[in-house]
């Protein structure tokens, strides 16, 4: 698919690459105003291509973040993570001096839930001067990029995920057991297929990743744990890869169902200010 070919004649905007895999600037757009049904389009079909689209020089306001992102599907409430006050969908992730980056592990958004996310709307509020880049990595590439031997290994298995870092966190911040036996019961662990289909693309990739998958179900712990590790290296292959440096006001809209992504946590203890906004997906397959 062309780029030219997914831009309405009277649209503004351009698209540019930033690796031949993954990853586009989209500039010439204005996310404060609605978009029109031909430029949702376009970039639902340039997420779709490029699995990361990025914007720069976005000053919104916290109400345009959420209709833009609503644009794109229904918004969740993120059960675990701190909000912005006022705003229960928007994701608060602040780091500074007293809390710095964690969010340093390759992943794709809740894959704890039944349904994951199908995609996030990230905002910069406040960047360091240099550091605490987003790193993304293209799982379709991932997969292709696999042995027969592995693919045949994994085609077809399914792998348990769990919210087991924030249980963590939970057990930490002094939650009670009834507390925490509570939130089991909410989300308790899920299974999701090892390499997905994307519903839209009819892609498959890598759906595994380090944060969040436990093991493969009905394979030894061993064979489980090394086969996992070598799915998890994969996001770490440079070619895959893109990197985005952000400045205040860039927002970066990323595709869940297709990429991870890693966010350097090389700042500190530099000031990283970010709101996320989570579009629900549908049950992987
Ligand atoms: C996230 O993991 O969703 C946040 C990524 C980032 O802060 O760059």
């Amino acid at each position: 698919m062309s780029q030219a070919a997914v831009l309405p004649e009277t649209a503004a905007f351009s698209i540019a690459p930033l690796t031949p895999a993954i990853g586009a600037e989209i500039s010439g757009i204005d996310l404060s105003r609605p978009t029109d049904a031909a430029t949702r389009a376009v970039l639902r079909e340039a997420l779709l291509q490029w699995k990361v689209i990025f914007f720069r020089d976005q000053d919104i306001t916290t109400e345009q973040h959420l209709a833009f992102a609503r644009q794109f599907g229904e918004l969740e409430v993120h059960p675990f993570a701190p909000h912005k006050e006022g705003y229960p969908e928007v994701l608060a992730i602040t780091h500074n001096r007293e809390r710095p980056g964690k969010e340093n592990k390759w992943h794709s958004d809740v894959t704890w839930r039944e349904c994951p996310s199908l995609g996030s709307v990230l905002r910069a509020v406040e960047v360091p001067d240099v550091g605490g880049d987003t790193l993304f990595s293209d799982m379709y590439a991932a997969y292709d990029g696999l042995s027969e031997e592995v693919k045949g290994k994994i085609d077809g298995a399914v792998a348990v995920h769990d919210f087991a870092h924030f249980r963590k966190l939970m057990e930490k911040a002094g939650k009670t057991p009834e507390e925490i036996k509570e939130m089991n019961r909410k989300y308790p662990m899920v299974e999701h297929p090892v390499v997905r289909t994307h519903p839209e693309t009819g892609r498959k990739g890598i759906y595994v990743n380090i944060a969040f998958t436990q093991h493969i179900v009905g394979m030894e712990k061993a064979e489980s744990d090394a086969l996992l590790a070598h799915l998890y290296a994969q996001a770490a292959v440079p070619e895959y890869q893109c990197r985005f440096r952000w400045q205040k006001n860039s927002i970066a809209f990323w595709d869940n169902r297709a990429c991870q992504h890693y966010a350097a946590a090389d700042y500190w203890p530099a000031v990283r200010q970010m709101e996320r906004v989570t579009i629900i997906g549908d049950r992987p397959y």
